[in-house]
């Protein structure tokens, strides 16, 4: 690994072989500066509409959410697990990772980041350790975590260091396709990953739209929960974009209320499609308990045309936020939201209210069949029980 810090970085948009010129990102006097390529604005391509318009000029990073960063560069920062391997890597070659500005840490991102844009110069780091099988990726992540050791660092950060989100991850090519695999950290019930796969199935039978998801064997325990990626096949990538970035909500912070969300996906996709499929989860996250529902935990995607939609849903599973409350308010609501609320925000996102109703009645009714999808995911009796009774007890107070 070599570290030689940056003050100008140049952004390209890739979504095929070619790359092109977005602009350019300079850090002066501690404070970030961007400026669009004249010959990209041309394109008409806005990558971040809300908060880095496409325009002439060079625009000042006035708003500290990510410490000066515009959310659209943000989004390509690895956050907890991505971040603390390169910190762990940068610390064993007797870096210190506080002494790395942001322009750096784009700079380690380079051209393996999610998503479709690249950053340039790019770090030189070990990039082609021989893969592993996921048992032996599993082993090493214990030994990170567990023994608190640095052996396998560089692999660990080559297989996942791109990544966001705070569990252990990898970013691999198997079975001839992209996938995003999850580990179990050393905190989590060690049936977390078909915990999520059974939501998934669930979500599945909820109408959601879903990116392909399986559980890699294990030879010895376990399998492992894998996402097939929406951002990248083998010949193009998808500018992805989270409300986080969008926004420039943290999704450390939980302020955000889903007619933020909704308001968004009518803005971007003005398509009525997309606002129900937005709605569709949003009904799904309250009626599942799932609470970790931040704003890193939804995004859009855009095409090369310019034209935006609601990614498929991730990140789906039981989950409690901060004290028990959902990350994002249903219509000013943090505390088990109900039906009242889920059609308020029917009403401001103009879905019609029998509409609403009809989309609340069957995520209800796939929700209501949670012991089976769990039976078939594999999930642990006692795990099983225990988020049965969670379900119940939201459908029986706020669904009747
Ligand atoms: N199938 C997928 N394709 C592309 N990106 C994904 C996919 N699933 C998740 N992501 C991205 O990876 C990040 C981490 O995944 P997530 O499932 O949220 O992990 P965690 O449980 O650690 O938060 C997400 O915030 C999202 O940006
Ligand atoms: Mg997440």
């Amino acid at each position: 690994m070599k570290f030689d810090p940056v003050k100008v970085v140049h952004v390209y948009y890739k979504p095929m072989d070619d790359k092109i010129f977005v602009g350019r990102l300079a850090l002066n006097n501690r404070k970030l500066f961007f400026e669009y390529d004249a010959s990209f604005i041309e394109t008409g391509l806005n990558l971040s509409p809300f908060k880095l318009p496409l325009k002439p000029g060079v625009i000042v990073a006035d708003d500290f959410t990510f410490d000066g960063l515009f959310g659209l560069f943000n989004d390509s920062l690895p956050d907890g697990w991505g971040r603390l391997l390169l910190d762990r890597a940068l610390t064993k070659q007797k870096i210190n990772p506080g002494s790395l500005s942001l322009l750096d840490r784009l700079s380690f991102v380079g051209s393996h980041g999610m998503g479709a844009l690249i950053y340039e110069p790019e770090a030189e780091h070990t990039r082609n350790i021989p893969h592993e099988s996921l048992d032996e990726i599993a082993k090493e992540i214990t030994e990170f975590q567990e023994h608190d050791s640095d052996k396998y660092v560089e692999d660990l950060l080559y297989l996942g260091g791109s990544s966001a989100g705070a569990r252990p991850k990898v970013l691999m090519h198997l079975d001839d396709e992209h996938w995003l695999i999850k580990f179990p950290s050393y905190l989590d019930p060690k049936d977390i990953g078909q915990v999520e796969y059974a939501y998934h199935l669930m979500a599945q039978d909820a109408g959601l739209d879903l990116p392909k998801a399986k559980l890699f064997p294990a030879r010895k325990g376990l399998g492992f929960f894998a996402s097939k990626r929406f951002d990248k096949t083998d010949n193009s990538r998808v500018h992805m974009h989270t409300v986080s970035g969008l926004l420039h909500a943290d999704h450390r912070a939980p302020s955000l209320d889903y007619e933020m969300i909704m308001k968004a996906t009518m803005h971007l996709t003005k398509e009525m499609k997309e606002c129900e499929k937005q709605y569709r989860s949003c009904v799904f996250n309250v009626l599942s308990h799932n609470r970790d529902d931040h704003s890193k935990n939804f995004s859009f995607l855009m095409d090369s045309k310019g034209v935006w939609r609601v990614s498929p849903s991730y990140d789906l599973t039981f989950s409690s936020g901060p004290s028990g409350e959902h990350c994002s308010m249903v219509m000013g609501v943090g505390k088990d939201p109900g039906i009242e609320q889920l059609l308020e925000l029917a009403k401001i996102s103009n879905i019609k209210k029998s509409d609403a109703l009809t989309i609340i009645d069957g995520v209800r009714s796939s929700v209501s069949k949670w012991s089976s999808f769990a039976k078939e995911g594999g999930v642990g009796v006692s795990t099983s029980k225990l988020i049965d009774s969670a379900i119940t007890k939201i459908i029986q107070e706020n669904f009747f």
